[in-house]
């Protein structure tokens, strides 16, 4: 891995058992519906589609893509989709995904920091990522320059991620049996890496067995946008939005697009940010 300390080589790789652990019960869950019970195009809000624009014979890189449920709906838009991820076990389980679905998926295992190596020099007209994934990275200047990389000149990158806020709020149940959302955990980064008892992973399904620890970063907005510049893209359209297309907390408010608000008398706060980026043509 690029440069990485001992220790924080041997986090990722924690991480990497850990989701290896998670996958078979992720599969199982009603939370992805990979068994058919939720579509796949129900991941994205419209306005992503709007902003990934036309993907018809586009070749498409999908960063850390789990068990392949946003790729599938990447993938049925007609554009040439590549998913790439750590975990073995999520690598093969997404294949099966896919052939369910009928659709044409390559899955590469790999390390997004050893992605250029792993993907061997090949570069991509648009790359997605997103919805939990930023937090199992340590370092977005790395990062930030191997999508640029990935990238053709003139090419797209698109991410999504849970805003800083989200992970920020934690609930305290009044005595009344409702319920309130207080600032609990870091908003901004800086203190390096978190270290999570994962036993239970966030879908339904029992606790894992083994590899129960996880390592997670906080990054706020600024670091991603700024790492994005740094590395030499063009931001073209940042967003924070508040719906989530999960409920996280008891109380959301589902709409008729199924993605889930707060509800009217509760603060309106950011739950999800999006960065349009492009690599300049040279
Ligand atoms: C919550 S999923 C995000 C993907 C998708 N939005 C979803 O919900 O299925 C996080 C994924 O990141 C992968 N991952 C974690 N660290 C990684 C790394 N350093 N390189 C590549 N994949 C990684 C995990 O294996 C997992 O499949």
């Amino acid at each position: 891995m690029r440069g990485f300390e001992r220790q924080v080589e041997e986090m990722m790789l924690a991480n990497q058992a850990n989701w290896d652990q998670r996958t078979p019960i992720h599969l199982a869950s009603s939370f992805y519906g990979v068994d058919g019970s939720r579509p796949a195009e129900s991941w994205f809000a419209e306005y992503e589609w709007g902003d990934l624009g036309e993907l018809d014979g586009v070749d498409l890189l999908h960063l850390q893509c789990h068990l392949g449920v946003e790729t599938v709906a990447l993938a049925r838009r007609g554009a040439r989709v590549v998913g790439l991820d750590i975990s073995g076990e999520s690598v093969v389980q997404a294949r099966s995904v896919a052939n369910r679905h009928g659709v044409d998926i390559e899955y590469v295992q790999g390390n997004v920091y050893d992605a250029l190596d792993v993907l061997g020099g090949r570069t991509f007209d648009r790359i997605y990522t997103g919805k939990g994934a930023l937090c199992y990275l340590p370092d977005l200047d790395v990062w930030a320059d191997v999508v640029s990389r990935l990238l053709r000149p003139g090419g797209s990158f698109y991410v999504v991620e849970f805003h800083p806020l989200l992970y920020a709020l934690g609930v305290v149940p009044p005595a009344d049996g409702s319920q309130e959302l207080v600032l609990r955990n870091d908003f901004l980064s800086g203190r390096g890496a978190e270290k999570r008892d994962a036993t239970y992973t966030y879908t339904d399904g029992p606790p894992l067995t083994e590899a129960r620890v996880a390592y997670e970063w906080r990054h706020e907005v600024a670091a991603v946008v700024n790492a994005l510049v740094g590395a030499g893209l063009v931001i073209e359209r940042l967003r924070e939005t508040a719906k989530l297309p999960w409920p996280r907390w008891q109380g959301m408010v589902q709409d008729d697009d199924g993605w889930f608000r707060l509800p009217d008398e509760a603060p309106r706060i950011p739950l999800l940010y999006a960065v349009s980026a492009r690599r300049p043509l040279e």
